[in-house]
């Protein structure tokens, strides 16, 4: 079985309301969970700055969004959950693509065709107002996916150019420098609901409709009380299609309790009711998670460490890859032999160990680069079976811990996913060896 690799990045420019937690936080932590995936989730916040010019508040939202992931279920030990400028590769590769893709693909990206248009339109120079860093997004966002080998990306129908650009990115680099990129598939979340906001509008930050995902409970009650309504008395039979109020009600509840509300409408529940009933619902689902979320906001430096973890997880891959990428296109040390070739570059690199026990048993263990013990098998009584259960680990990576013959422990302070990241890195390495 081949583990799919999942990567979203999420922009820190903002706070996280109802519509991200719906469309985007629930379903990516539930889909984290599933067994088959591998998912990295990274803090966009380079991609930040090209829209925010508010140092404060690239900080806080950074430490909002990071804590609303994590109070919603995301668990770190679990997927690779990092900030973008933790991996300094990232811009490092952002620079390699850039000298591969043509200019004319990003004069049609539509964020910055949008942007010429507009100041087309108004009388304007072209590119008045239009930073390099608009003009680069999808480049950065290409390094974002094209470092961790992705298989799929979910995103929003408005991503799916960038994604087609990434997969171009990736042709254009393999066909000058052989097979270093994987071409990444957008999974575009069509199936999960747009939220309505408080005017009836897609809930979104540039319509100022939204509610902040984790406002205080009484915060919670005011800004459901003033989602619009029409303006049928109490008694009177209400419609539920176009009710902002009642799709938001079916996002959260399951589908005995939507027919109930359903019902409720027809036989003229008075709107107060409803939105008290809407409220009750969400409170219930958002307040366990509330309370882990202050905890979080409380604890700035514990958030500050799980992301330091995800980062070093995240470069274990970054690190050895980039040497990788810098040797493929010509950046080498001047004493090594020049040649066309693609050829593999030697860099430090978690290494498998087969050995034999004076009680005449076969072992194997993994250790880090540094040396750390991340895996160790148990006893084999073949060296051949051994040898294929190391194999099928670096063929499907974590997987195939649980359908080894031999029970495989984790080493002391190890989690699933550095043994993954050690798995990647040295899977990463073999792809790329010529022939
Ligand atoms: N552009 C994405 C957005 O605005 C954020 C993002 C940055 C991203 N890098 C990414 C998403 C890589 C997926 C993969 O939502």
């Amino acid at each position: 079985m081949r583990i799919e690799r999942f990567l979203t990045g999420i922009t820190t420019s903002g706070t996280p309301h109802l519509g991200n937690y719906v469309g985007s936080v629930r379903p990516s932590v539930r889909h984290s969970l599933r067994p088959g995936v591998e998912s990295f989730y990274f803090l966009a916040d380079y991609h930040a700055l090209i829209k925010v010019d508010e140092p404060a508040r690239i900080q806080r939202s950074t430490l909002e969004i990071a804590a609303s992931w994590l109070a919603c279920g995301l668990d770190p030990d679990k997927v690779v959950f990092y900030r973008q400028s933790d991996v300094p590769e990232i811009p490092e590769l952002t620079w390699f693509l850039s000298c591969v893709l043509g200019k004319g693909v990003l004069n049609r990206a539509h964020a910055y065709k949008a942007a010429v248009d507009k100041n087309t339109a108004a009388g304007n120079d072209p590119d008045a107002d239009v930073n390099v860093g608009l003009f680069m997004y999808p480049v950065l966002m290409g390094a974002d996916i094209l470092m961790f080998k992705a298989h799929q990306v979910p995103v929003g129908r408005d991503q799916v150019q960038h994604i087609e650009m990434a997969r171009d990115m990736a042709h254009s680099f393999n066909h000058r420098y052989g097979d270093h990129f994987v071409a990444p598939e957008a999974a575009i979340e069509d199936h999960v609901a747009t939220l309505p906001g408080l005017d009836g509008r897609k809930m979104s930050k540039s319509y100022d409709n939204t509610i902040p995902l984790f406002t205080p409970r009484e915060q919670l009650k005011k800004l459901i009380g003033s989602i619009v309504t029409d303006s049928t008395p109490p008694g009177e039979a209400k419609a539920v299609e176009g009710s902002a109020l009642f799709q938001i009600y079916q996002a959260f509840a399951n589908a005995s309790e939507t027919e109930a509300l359903r019902q409720a409408y027809a036989r003229g529940i008075s709107w107060a009711d409803a939105k008290q009933l809407v409220f009750e619902r969400i409170d219930q689902e958002i307040a366990p998670m509330r309370a882990t979320y202050q905890a979080l906001i409380d604890n700035p430096a514990k958030i500050e460490a799980i992301l330091q973890a995800g980062a070093a997880k995240a470069r274990a891959i970054a690190t050895p890859f980039m040497g990788q990428i810098r040797h493929a296109v010509g950046l080498r040390p001047l004493q090594t032999h020049a040649s066309t070739t693609a050829k593999t570059v030697k860099v430090a690199l978690p290494v498998f160990k087969q050995y034999r026990e004076s009680d005449g048993q076969f072992y194997f263990k993994l250790q880090s680069a540094e040396g750390h013990l991340l895996l160790q098998s148990g006893a084999f009584t073949s060296p051949k079976v051994a040898g294929q259960t190391i194999a099928a680990l670096l063929a499907e990576g974590i997987a195939a811990m649980h359908s080894s013959p031999v029970a495989l422990e984790k080493g002391p302070d190890v989690a699933e996913s550095d043994i993954a990241a050690a798995l990647h890195a040295l899977q990463i390495t073999k792809e790329a060896k010529p022939g």
